[in-house]
C-alpha cells in the first residue's frame, strides 16, 4: 500500500486535477470539520453534504427544505448577516451535533477547508472523512480494502498546514505500518507492507515524537489557538482529541453525501 499525504491546502487544486480512480483518499479535519461530521453521523444524522460555498448550501436548502444548514466561518456560526437572510442551524463544533438536533437528519455543511478537501479528493474511488474520534476503525477499513495507493489529505487552516491534521494522519501511517514487514522491529500483526512518501514519513515520525503529548502538541497549534480564545469554544479541542470514541466509518458516496460505511463495536 503506497501511502501518500497532502500536507497543505495549496496541493489541493492540484489533487483535484489528479486521476484518483484507483485510490482511496482518507480527508483530514481534526479541528474541526471532519470531526463534527463523525459525531453527527455517531448520533444519528442520516448524511451529511460537504459544499464549499455558502450559496451552494442555500441552493439545497431551497430544493430540500428539510435539510439542517451547518458550518462555520472564521470558527463561528454562520449568520443572516452573511446568508442575506438565513441563520444556520449549526455551528462547526461536533458538541453541537447532538442526537436531539442531527437524528435522521441531511447536514448541508460548509467550512472554511474541511469540506473544500473533501470536495478536492472526490474523485477518489473510495474517500474517507477521518478524525481522532473515530481512527481504529477507519485503519481496519483500509486494511480489508487495501488499495495500492492511500492519499492522506490535511485539510488545513486557511492557507496553511495544520499540525493537528499532519498528527492524525501520521497516526494512521503507524497504525498501517504494524504490522508491515517495512521496520522489523515491530512484531507484524497484519501483513500490510506500506510504501511511505516522504509526506507520510514527515507525518508519521511528526507523531511519533509528539504521541507522549498530543494534546500538549495540539494546543499549540493555529486552529487549537484560536478555539482556546473563544469561551463557547474551546472545549472542541479536548473533545476532538478524544481516541476511537465514535467507532464509525464515514464515506462520501457517490450522491456526494458522507454516510456510515462501517462501524465496530466501541473500545473499551
Ligand atoms: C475548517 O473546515 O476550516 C475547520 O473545520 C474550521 C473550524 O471548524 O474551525
Amino acid at each position: 500500500m503506497k501511502i501518500e499525504v497532502i500536507l497543505t491546502p495549496a496541493e489541493l487544486p492540484a489533487l483535484k486535477q489528479r486521476d484518483l480512480r484507483n485510490a482511496a483518499c482518507v480527508v483530514f479535519d481534526v479541528l474541526r470539520a471532519t470531526s463534527a461530521f463523525v459525531a453527527a453521523l455517531h448520533n444519528g444524522a442520516r448524511a451529511i453534504v460537504p459544499v464549499s460555498e455558502i450559496s451552494e448550501a442555500l441552493a439545497r436548502r431551497q430544493k430540500q427544505p428539510d435539510v439542517l444548514l451547518g458550518g462555520e466561518r472564521d470558527g463561528v456560526r454562520i449568520r443572516a448577516a452573511q446568508t442575506g437572510g438565513v441563520d444556520f442551524d449549526l455551528g462547526n463544533s461536533p458538541r453541537e451535533y447532538t442526537p436531539d438536533k442531527v437524528c435522521g437528519k441531511t447536514i448541508v455543511s460548509t467550512t472554511t477547508n474541511g469540506t473544500r478537501a473533501l470536495r478536492a479528493g472526490a474523485g477518489a474511488k473510495t474517500v474517507l472523512a477521518a478524525s481522532f474520534l473515530n481512527l481504529a476503525v477507519t485503519a481496519e477499513f483500509l486494511r480489508q480494502l487495501s488499495p495500492a495507493h492511500v492519499v492522506f489529505v490535511c485539510a488545513g487552516t486557511h492557507e496553511n498546514t495544520a499540525l493537528e491534521d499532519v498528527l492524525a494522519a501520521g497516526a494512521l501511517c503507524e497504525m498501517l505500518e504494524v504490522g508491515s514487514s517495512r521496520r522489523d522491529d515491530r512484531t507484524a500483526q497484519r501483513a500490510i507492507p506500506t510504501q511511505f512518501s516522504d509526506s507520510a514519513e514527515i507525518a508519521q515520525r511528526t507523531y511519533a515524537q509528539a504521541k507522549p503529548d498530543l494534546t500538549a502538541v495540539v494546543r499549540t497549534s493555529e486552529n487549537a489557538r484560536r478555539l482556546l480564545a473563544i469561551p463557547e469554544l474551546r472545549d472542541d479541542v479536548p473533545f476532538c482529541l478524544q481516541r476511537d470514541i465514535f467507532p464509525l466509518v464515514a464515506g462520501l458516496e457517490a450522491d456526494g453525501a458522507i454516510r456510515v460505511l462501517a462501524t465496530a463495536q466501541p473500545s473499551k
